[in-house]
């Protein structure tokens, strides 16, 4: 018993040799470890990381029990892994979407490179480590969300106080215009109702807590775009390309329109990068163009991840349960998994730039009520 304030110093002693590889901080600085207890030769802590989808979760588990195993009178570890999203510094001041923890938009310079597609196997992908998520499909031309999560036809409840309830699919809360106007109502949108459209989606929607909100964008750099990065406290932004150049030209422009408004690019993510043969494995890159890489080398922002053509992936997303939900086995969602990871990291990484430097990027939004 006289000794326990010391063997507790020794504990995180050998904790601060531990350092979290994306944060290249040591995790006892870092405030991960929680509730230390020493008994009878059993050391427990918890260990509560910045997000559930921390890539290196296993990793830091592992090393933090042989660590400490090692250390004479120790009989017993146990470590729990938990984790606790935060927002960015300052966002929760926000009069928009405050129980809204990250809001990142997925977004990309072309039509059709994929970014629906992304977004809701990413949205899946971050809902099986743990976290809470939702997805606003802000494309009010071409909502993509009632197929690809088998909702098409449903409708929307309201609450007592008249706010739109999401609709809920495979774990992720849900809204979309198309859940407004029906499958084939024709959205013709002039730019001034798609400024109303999507005010009305960052305030009238109950949306909840949530770890991560993720918002499908339309391609380009049009009236949604300048209407969320007005309106909306985007914590980060996510590029999709294909290795094609002609989209590359597109992309650096979709990345620089987020750099004007100080929210910061997590990383681009290249789609339909390879495909890989599934008779005999053979990985042939159909363009060869490595967009996705050259963009990233040019603008400095990291290359997240690059998925492969998948027919599965047209399959499952059309049949209503996108690939990471309907087959989490298969190599394609694993990358998925991988990404969320990936992308999870970065916005830890912004957070902690935040509360470094002390300066939250410029806070503009305002939305009328
Ligand atoms: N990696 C992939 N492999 C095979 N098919 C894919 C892949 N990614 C997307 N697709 C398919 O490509 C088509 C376009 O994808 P998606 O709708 O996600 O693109 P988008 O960028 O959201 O398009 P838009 O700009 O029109 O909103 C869909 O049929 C989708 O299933
Ligand atoms: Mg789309």
């Amino acid at each position: 018993m006289v000794d326990q304030p010391l063997k507790e110093n020794q504990i995180l002693e050998v904790l601060r040799t531990v350092k979290d590889p994306d944060l290249h901080r040591d995790i006892v600085s870092l405030g991960f470890i929680k509730n230390l207890e020493i008994k009878n030769g059993t050391v427990k802590f918890d260990i509560v990381l910045t997000t559930p989808a921390c890539p290196v979760k296993d990793q830091l588990k592992e090393e933090c029990e042989s660590k400490i195993r090692n250390l004479p009178g120790v009989s017993n570890v146990q470590v729990t892994m938990k984790a606790q999203v935060k927002g960015r510094e300052g966002f929760e001041k926000a009069a928009v979407l405050p129980g809204v923890r990250n809001i990142i938009a997925v977004a990309s310079g072309k039509g059709g490179v994929g970014k629906s597609t992304v977004t809701a196997n990413l949205a899946l992908a971050l809902r099986k480590t743990g976290a809470m998520v939702g997805l606003l499909d802000c494309d009010v031309y071409g909502p993509s969300m009632p197929l690809m999560f088998g909702l098409v036809g449903k409708k929307p409840g309201v609450t007592e106080d008249q706010k739109i309830l999401p609709l809920e699919a495979h774990g992720i809360r849900l809204m979309s215009i198309g859940f407004l106007t029906g499958e084939n109502t024709p959205v013709i949108w002039r730019g001034p109702m798609v400024h109303q459209m999507i005010q009305q989606f960052l305030t009238r929607v109950a949306w909840g807590e949530l770890d991560y909100l993720l918002l499908d964008l339309p391609p380009g750099t049009g009236d949604t775009q300048l209407t969320l990065t007005q309106s909306a406290p985007l914590s980060g932004a996510v590029i999709v390309t294909t290795p094609q150049e002609v989209s590359l030209i597109d992309a650096r422009k979709g990345l620089q329109m987020f750099w004007k408004v100080n929210v910061p690019v997590l990383g681009v993510i290249e789609n339909m990068s390879y495909f890989v043969c599934p008779d005999c494995g053979k990985v042939s890159e159909i363009f060869k163009a490595h967009g996705g890489e050259k963009l990233t080398q040019e603008l400095k922002v990291p290359l997240i991840g690059q998925i492969p053509i998948d027919p599965q992936i047209t399959e499952t997303g059309d049949q209503g349960t996108p690939i990471v939900a309907a087959r989490p086995e298969s190599q394609t969602a694993k990358i998925y998994q991988m990404i969320a990871g990936a992308i999870a990291a970065q916005m830890s990484i912004v957070h902690m730039k935040d509360k470094e430097t002390s300066a939250p990027v410029h806070i503009q939004w305002k939305v009328k009520q």
